[in-house]
């Protein structure tokens, strides 16, 4: 296969010309890659809560890119144009939105999940886009716009519905969205703890723990330990 594009967590291979696999690498990086350490069996462990949460997602009437998992660190995907937004919903307040608000205190309940757009750019750190911005600019239109706001918010509905049976608390994440052949949307990218933020008893099962200073070690139990609760199985 034809490798495509690598990033800090994934590889992606062209499988053919409407599919693709997305490979998760045992690695962990933060900070822009500035932090970066090898955490042997994460990979697999992300691949299987993307391929579990893309399922339970499409059971639900949300069209998704996932095809398949192969039981390891790969996934089959469909090929999309992807759009160049990232899609951020928060449930409670977090990471870089007490950057922009340090006036409110760290993991307040929104009154309602806040939806928010960044543009994918390394360069230059993903700034916050108004809706204007995208428009303007040709990305979307107003009703594509409208669309992934809604299918953002059905996600997080279904997604806090699903971990609160697990006594789990779903703080923020992020969505990435694609156009198919026939131009329709689906959810893209992966759902993992290195995109969300999920508390259990105060403690997170997700990437923060490394950005807090945990070992690479320590978040593959987290990891292990998030997929057990959910009885997915790694
Ligand atoms: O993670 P950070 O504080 O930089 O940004 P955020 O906007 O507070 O992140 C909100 C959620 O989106 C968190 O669950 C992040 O893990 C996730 N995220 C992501 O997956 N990829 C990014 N480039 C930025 C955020």
């Amino acid at each position: 296969m034809e490798l495509i594009y690598e990033g800090k967590a994934k590889r992606v291979y062209k499988l053919n010309n409407e599919w693709l696999v997305m490979e998760f690498k045992d690695e962990v990086t933060a900070f822009d890659g500035l932090r970066k350490e090898v955490a042997i069996g994460k990979g697999r462990l992300a691949a299987a809560q993307t391929a579990f949460f893309m399922s339970y997602l499409e059971g639900n009437g949300v069209r998704t890119h996932f095809i398949d998992w192969d039981g390891d660190r790969r996934i089959t995907v469909r090929a999309l144009r992807i759009v160049p937004i990232e899609v951020i919903v928060r449930n409670y307040a977090y990471g870089s939105f007490l950057k922009r608000m340090p006036m409110v205190k760290p993991l307040t309940r929104f009154s309602k999940p806040l939806v928010e757009f960044h543009l994918k750019s390394d360069e230059l750190h993903d700034p916050l886009l108004t809706m204007d911005d995208i428009t303007e600019a040709g990305l979307l239109t107003r009703e594509e716009l409208q669309e992934i706001i809604n299918t953002s918010l059905r996600v997080n509905d279904l997604l806090t519905n699903l971990l609160s049976t697990r006594g789990l608390i779903l703080v923020d994440f992020k969505l990435e969205f694609g156009f198919d052949g026939s131009g329709r949307l689906l959810l893209a990218d992966e759902l993992s703890g290195d995109t969300m933020r999920i508390l259990r008893n105060g403690k997170h099962l997700d990437k923060e723990l490394f950005r807090m200073g945990a070992s690479a070690m320590d978040l593959v139990k987290a990891y292990a330990e998030l997929n057990a609760l959910l009885g997915i199985k790694s």
